[in-house]
C-alpha cells in the first residue's frame, strides 16, 4: 500500500482511433470515484487524438500529452511533422521525448536535447525516456549508458518539475520482462543521484496488472509508464488500484 503521489502515464504509441476514446471515459469515471487523490493520469495518444482527448479530460484529474514533437520552434516546411506549439495549442500539456522506439528510428541525444528545449520553451512538461539495451546490461554498462543519456539529453536544460524522467530498459519494453526488484531499485537510485533536484522518476517496460504487485513495492519509483496494458481500460485501472492496495 503506497501513500505516495504517483504518476500513471498511458503511452498508446501508434494505436487508437475515435472509438478508443471510450476507454478514456471509463478511466475518467474511475478517477472521479477512486479513494486516493494522490495520483496523476497522463494520456499520450497518437497526434490525431490529442485534440478530442484534451476536450474530454477538461475538469478532470487527467491530462494529455504528445508522443513527440519537432525540434524546431517555428512553423516550417517539414512535411509530416508537428511542433511543440501545435500540440500545445490543441491541449497537450506534456510530451514524451527520447523514447527508445524513436532513438531506434535515428533520434540522437543531440536531437532529443533540442526537442526538450523547444518543448519546455513552449510550456510543455517533458517526460524524458532513458534506458539501456540488453547488450549494455550484459556488459554491465547500464550506469554509463544512463549517465550519458542524461548528460547529453539534458545539456543546458534548466531542471525543475517540468522534467519527469522515465527509466525504460529497452529490453523490457513490450517483452513481458521486467528487471529484478533490486536491480530496478538500484537503477532508479542511481538516476536520482545524478540530480541535485528531486525529480520524479517513473518506471516503464511491460508494466501490467499482474506485475504491478511486485513493482509497487519498489519505493523509490514515482509512477509508471504503461504501453500495451494502457490500451485496455480495465487493466490500466487495475494497475492504478493495485498500486494503492
Ligand atoms: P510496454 O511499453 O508497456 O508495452 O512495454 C512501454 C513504453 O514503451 O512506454
Amino acid at each position: 500500500m503506497t501513500n505516495k503521489y504517483m504518476y500513471f502515464v498511458a503511452n498508446w504509441k501508434m494505436f487508437g482511433d475515435f472509438k478508443s476514446l471510450k476507454l478514456v471515459n471509463k478511466v475518467i469515471s474511475f478517477s472521479k470515484k477512486f479513494k486516493s487523490s494522490k495520483f496523476k493520469i497522463i494520456y499520450l495518444p497518437p497526434t490525431t487524438l490529442i485534440c478530442p482527448m484534451a476536450q474530454m479530460v477538461k475538469n478532470t484529474k487527467i491530462e494529455v500529452g504528445a508522443q513527440n514533437c519537432h525540434h524546431q520552434d517555428n512553423y516550417g516546411a517539414e512535411t509530416g511533422s508537428v511542433n511543440a506549439k501545435m500540440v500545445r495549442g490543441v491541449g497537450a500539456k506534456y510530451v514524451i521525448l527520447g523514447h527508445s522506439e524513436n532513438r531506434e528510428n535515428g533520434e540522437s541525444d543531440k536531437l532529443i536535447n533540442q526537442k526538450i528545449k523547444t518543448a519546455l520553451k513552449n510550456k510543455l512538461k517533458v517526460i524524458f525516456c532513458i534506458g539501456e539495451k540488453i547488450k549494455d546490461k550484459r556488459n554491465k554498462k547500464t550506469k554509463s549508458v544512463l549517465s550519458k543519456q542524461i548528460k547529453l539529453g539534458l545539456k543546458g536544460v534548466k531542471l525543475n518539475n517540468n522534467i519527469i524522467i522515465a527509466y525504460e530498459p529497452v529490453w523490457a519494453i513490450g517483452s513481458g520482462m521486467i528487471p529484478k526488484s533490486n536491480e530496478l531499485f538500484n537503477a532508479i537510485d542511481f538516476i536520482k543521484s545524478r540530480f541535485k533536484q528531486n525529480l520524479k522518476i517513473l518506471y516503464g517496460g511491460s508494466v501490467n496488472d499482474k506485475n504491478i504487485n511486485e513493482l509497487k513495492t519498489i519505493h523509490n519509483i514515482d509512477g509508471f509508464l504503461v504501453g500495451g496494458a494502457s490500451q485496455n481500460s480495465k487493466k490500466f485501472i487495475d494497475i492504478i488500484k493495485k498500486t494503492y492496495n
